[in-house]
């Protein structure tokens, strides 16, 4: 069936959690005709989609509008360079390499929080929820002190991309790729302690990045790592905003905080949803796809299905299994989701610890309108009622 679905609407809508229970339950896939493509919004289908890389490519990009960037990047890559990619990333992320950046989350936010005046409003989303992600990134990076501010400039253009001139974007991703071109030879010469170093001198049987490759790996993680959680804390304090019992069971056991940010993550997904393209001729929820067009999976949708999330609707810290789509599924997982959990859970436990009756103020805060985000422009919110 043919209905006027568009994504880019959705996503700042405040409730569009009805339209996606009946688009699951009515029209489990329907054809938009505003973006020229499927939609697919059961989680079976949707998993479907997920699990064969090579029917469902990323290689024309996984946003509606079929964006990818000039640097080979890992998100829109198929088979067989994909896992050469991703191999060569592997350690980036590991267990043992996240717990180690635990004190540094644990540092900055609470020089973030340190900075807001309790008895005054702020804007959550530029004293907090962006600047910590960016914050990890660049000392991941090993990116000289003296330069953030500068490249926090150049990068929140190309985080908030929707919102900004095509040019100006242009611009950032060029400061950013030569300002990583003019290190690459200074950490090859003398390493660090960083993932750039590591990366440039890899362990034995592992894949060497080329120097295309590298400036492809710090955009995503710029893109792909840092307005995602800033979207994941904007959503959890709006979830804790509205269910106060919640929010003073967390204040009183912050150890079942792990398990919420599951569920906010899984309600209120930073990734509404992602795109593929059918490689071949195929059937999908009883449609014919052919080859060529896009595949459009609502994990918000997916997320709340009663099929394989009892009483959906209702935030379980203790939900188990919870396999929810927030963070995409097979070979594409995302490849940071340790490190997006942890900053989440310490940043949410030490908001509530400082500030547990903080406010919000619904009447002003703006809802990003976006193909793939789903969060907060502003957000404001006060540390302690006035
Ligand atoms: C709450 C925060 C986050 C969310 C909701 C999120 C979500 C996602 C999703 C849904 C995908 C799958 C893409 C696909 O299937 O096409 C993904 C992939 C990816 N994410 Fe995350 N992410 C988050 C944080 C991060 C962080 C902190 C980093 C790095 C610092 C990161 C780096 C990546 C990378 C490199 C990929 C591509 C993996 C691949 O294609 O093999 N993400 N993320």
């Amino acid at each position: 069936m043919s209905i006027d679905f568009d994504p880019h609407i959705q996503s700042s809508r405040e409730d569009p959690y009805p339209l996606f229970r009946e688009l699951r339950e009515k029209h489990p896939i329907v054809y938009s005709e505003a973006r020229d493509m499927w939609v697919v919004s059961r989680y079976a289908d949707v998993r479907t989609v997920l699990c064969d890389a090579e029917l469902f490519v990323s290689g024309r990009g996984t946003v509606p509008t079929g964006f990818t960037s000039q640097k080979p990047m890992l998100i829109t890559q198929d088979e067989p360079y994909h896992t050469h990619l991703r191999g060569a990333l592997h350690g980036a992320f590991t267990p043992r390499r996240v717990r180690l950046l635990e004190p540094l989350i644990r540092r900055v936010t609470r020089e973030l929080l340190d900075a807001m005046d309790p008895k005054a409003e702020c804007d959550f989303m530029s004293a907090f929820a962006d600047p910590l992600p960016v914050a990890i990134v660049t000392d991941i990076l090993g990116l000289g002190f003296e330069d953030r501010d500068e490249f926090r400039s150049h990068a929140d253009v190309l985080i908030h991309a929707s919102s900004n001139a095509i040019e100006s974007v242009d611009e950032a991703q060029e400061w950013i790729y030569d300002y990583v071109k003019r290190i690459l030879p200074e950490r090859e010469k003398a390493p660090g302690d960083d993932l750039l170093s590591a990366l440039l001198n890899p362990a034995e049987g592992v894949p060497k990045l080329t120097p295309d490759e590298l400036l492809g790996f710090c955009s995503i993680l710029l893109i792909a790592g840092t307005e995602t959680t800033a979207n994941g804390f904007g959503n959890a304090v709006y979830v804790l905003h509205s269910h106060p019992d919640l929010r003073r069971q967390l204040v009183q056991d912050p150890s079942r905080m792990k398990g919420a940010v599951e569920e906010f993550l899984r309600l209120e997904s930073p990734v509404p949803g992602l795109s593929r393209v059918a490689s071949r001729d195929t059937e999908l929820a009883g449609e014919k796809i052919e080859k060529g067009s896009r595949v459009h999976m609502l994990f918000a949708a997916a997320n709340r299905d009663e099929a394989i999330f009892a009483d959906p609707e209702t935030i379980v810290p203790e939900r188990s299994p919870n396999s929810h789509f927030a963070f995409g599924f097979g070979v594409h997982y995302c490849l940071a989701s340790s490190l997006a959990r942890l900053e989440l859970q310490i940043g949410l436990q030490e908001i509530l610890a400082r500030f547990p009756d903080f406010e919000l103020v619904p009447e002003r805060w703006q809802r990003i309108e976006s193909d793939a985000a789903r969060g907060f422009v502003s957000l404001p919110f006060r540390p302690n009622p006035l």
